[in-house]
């Protein structure tokens, strides 16, 4: 293999964005590309090499149309707490990240790809068996992600429609014995959508050797 252009892979890691406004609407999405960005996720670690992971890829319209209306009913609840959480903010990162949220709701059913990620197992009450489920299935999630942005399809990674997890099951017919990680929209999108965003600082958040003490 030869040596990795830095600038790119770097860009690809400080750019890749939840795309939800300028998600696509119309364009229809070739597999083919959904597939190519499956396949590459399908590299990630997984814990004692399981690769408990399926993939569910949803297309049919009226399939779409049921998630997107379990997604607004499970997402109702959290709304209506951020709406009276963000009474007056208009500016600041988290009311544009609400705003663009709710408009997903809108038009969710719309996106014409929703890709569900799934893993063999359920949540238990061991700390180790909970990380080794989710730690194998969230880096192939963000693999997928990476690789759909390389191709300019827009994603974002969201989970509010488990909070009608079984409805959701119901209807696509996943077996209780695996666990649904989310629900990503997938569409084309304009590139220059991509773009590094304000985090907290390193120093904030990495402590060297010992937890600091105030
Ligand atoms: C665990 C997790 C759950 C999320 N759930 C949702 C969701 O249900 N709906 C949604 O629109 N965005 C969801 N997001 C996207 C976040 O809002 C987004 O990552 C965050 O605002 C930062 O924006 P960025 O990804 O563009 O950097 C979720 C992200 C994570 C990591």
């Amino acid at each position: 293999m030869s040596q990795l252009d830095l600038a790119v892979t770097d860009e690809l890691l400080a750019t890749t964005r939840s795309i939800r406004r300028k998600l696509d609407l119309e364009r229809p999405v070739d597999l083919a590309l959904v597939d190519q960005c499956i396949e590459l996720s399908l590299q990630a670690p997984t814990g004692s090499n399981a690769q408990g992971w399926r993939w569910l890829v949803v297309t049919d319209e009226k399939l779409r149309a049921g998630l997107a209306d379990i997604y607004r009913r499970g997402s109702a609840t959290y709304f209506a707490k951020q709406a009276e959480a963000l009474a007056g903010d208009k500016g600041s990162q988290n009311a544009k990240v609400y705003s663009s949220a709710q408009y997903l709701v809108d038009v969710l059913h719309r996106v014409p790809v929703h890709v569900i990620p799934c893993v063999r197992g359920r949540l238990s009450d061991n700390a180790f068996a909970n990380a080794s489920m989710y730690g194998s299935i969230l880096p192939a999630v963000w693999s997928f992600m990476l690789a759909a942005r390389a191709r300019n399809l827009g994603t974002v990674f969201t989970t509010l429609h488990l909070n009608l997890e079984a409805e959701a099951a119901e209807l696509l017919g996943i077996p209780p014995k695996f666990l649904q990680m989310g629900l990503i929209p997938v569409a084309h999108t304009d590139p220059s959508v991509f773009r590094p965003v304000s985090r907290q600082p390193l120093d904030t958040v990495r402590f060297v050797d010992r937890w600091p003490t105030d």
